[in-house]
């Protein structure tokens, strides 16, 4: 039997063959499942693991855990628990069936075997498992006929109702399909609109919904699948009234430019790419909805903070398309994230605008003044307010005369000091 386990890492190997043996000596059984057994078989990298096992899980961890000397995490969902081992995240699930009462409602879980655990999921292409017990170790068990569709490219549902029974499944289709170039099949293809035209997107919990859109845009390359998406279902389940044009379209792409643009010359911190493209779907929808919505689906407030900035933020830096003084661009664009000022850099064509925020991304922004507080403080300033009034104003006389040295900076404070 073909080892499938043979391109993972070391480590990787390491602990699972300690969790063989220790399914072994414990009596559990225990299986690779989901999206890694995909990308095994495809080739691709494995970061995490996710392990099914027939009997109780957290028992089974409990035990590993111990042999390994590490802690792991109990998780509220049935039988679930992760486990680290020198940065390696395994993910531990008691093999579980499903069944839905009604279409969208939460499903009754209980324990079952390997095989029911499998026909649960999405689609067949993350419906196969690899044995980690003793006597098949490493080998593939595909009931569903996963590896002939991964082999295909198809994206295949495994019963006619897994849409309605958890229709976050659309977006995962169309980022499966983008993500492997691949096909979804044709019966799929047609579940799927049925789904979406009874409007199953609106039967799922907006968290879930949330996560699972974060997912979709922070794929390389968003653009294809935010089209592919929109050409489906419009994205009518954030709002019925959304509707993006062509313009809309061509600044998508130009976000990616942007973002590698950043990422490979600017990088000051890491920054959350999805908001840029959330942003720019909802660009459209009046503030109030978009505020609405974005507190609807439980985005962070920092992250709702940055969408309503770009969309009441457009009118202002829409002035900055004419000759500006360093420090008038600094005025109005200091108070925006990264995210915000590289989508307004992706969203207007007009040249001199981008000139003044090339400016600011590439030179303004990162301006600080070798003076600070205390030096003021010896000069006789006092009051915190006056203070923080001169460290503008003196970073203003920075930006458009560029005083190179702290020197420089102080002779200016001395000036200002004697026109206050
Ligand atoms: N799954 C499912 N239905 C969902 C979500 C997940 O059936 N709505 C199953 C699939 O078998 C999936 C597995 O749970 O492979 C793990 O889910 P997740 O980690 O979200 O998916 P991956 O396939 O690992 O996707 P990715 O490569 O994006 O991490």
């Amino acid at each position: 039997m073909k080892n499938r386990l043979k391109s993972l890492s070391p480590q990787f190997k390491k602990i699972l063959k300690i969790s063989s043996q220790i399914a072994h000596d414990s009596g559990h059984k225990i299986y690779l499942v989901g999206g890694v057994v995909r990308d095994l078989l495809l080739g691709r990298q494995v970061f995490d693991l996710d392990i099914a096992v027939e009997g109780d899980a957290i028992f089974f961890v409990e035990r590993l855990a111990k042999h390994l000397g590490e802690n792991f995490k109990r998780h509220h969902s049935f039988g679930t628990a992760t486990l680290y081992h020198h940065g390696h995240k395994i993910d531990f699930a008691t093999s579980r069936e499903e069944k839905y009462s009604q279409a969208g409602a939460l499903p009754k879980v209980k324990a079952a075997e390997l095989k029911k655990d499998l026909w649960r999921r999405d689609f067949t292409i993350n419906a196969m498992a690899i044995s980690l017990n003793r006597q098949d170790y490493g080998g593939l068990i595909d009931f569903y006929g996963g590896r002939a569709d991964l082999e295909k490219g198809l994206i295949r549902v495994l019963h006619p109702e897994s849409f309605l029974d958890d229709s976050l499944r659309v977006l995962r289709a169309v980022r499966f399909e983008q993500r492997f170039s691949f096909k979804i099949e044709n019966k799929t293809d047609s579940l799927m609109s049925q789904a979406i035209g009874a409007g199953a997107l609106g039967w799922v919990n907006p968290h879930r919904l949330r996560d699972e859109l974060i997912l979709l845009l922070s794929e390389p390359s968003p653009y294809r699948y935010i089209k592919r998406f929109y050409s489906l279902e419009r994205f009518n389940f954030i709002d019925k009234s959304l509707s993006l044009n062509k313009k809309d379209f061509r600044f998508f792409i130009r976000v990616q430019s942007m973002v590698n643009f950043y990422n490979q010359k600017l990088k000051r911190r890491e920054i959350k790419v999805w908001v840029i493209y959330l942003a720019g779907i909802l660009i459209n929808l009046p503030s109030k909805d978009i505020s609405q919505i974005t507190a609807k689906f439980g985005f962070k407030k920092g992250e709702r903070i940055i969408i309503s900035s770009i969309k009441e933020g457009l009118k202002e830096v829409g002035k900055l398309n004419k000759k500006m003084k360093p420090s008038q661009i600094h005025k109005i664009m200091d108070k925006y994230s990264y995210e915000a000022v590289l989508f307004f850099y992706a969203y207007f064509p007009q040249a001199l605008l981008r000139k003044n925020l090339r400016l600011f991304l590439n030179e303004l922004s990162f301006l600080k003044l070798e003076t600070a507080g205390r030096d003021l403080k010896k000069l006789g300033v006092e009051s915190s307010s006056l203070m923080g009034q001169i460290l503008r104003e003196l970073l203003y006389l920075k930006l458009d005369q560029g005083l190179r040295t702290k020197r420089e900076e102080l002779r200016a404070v001395k000036k200002i000091l004697k026109i206050k």
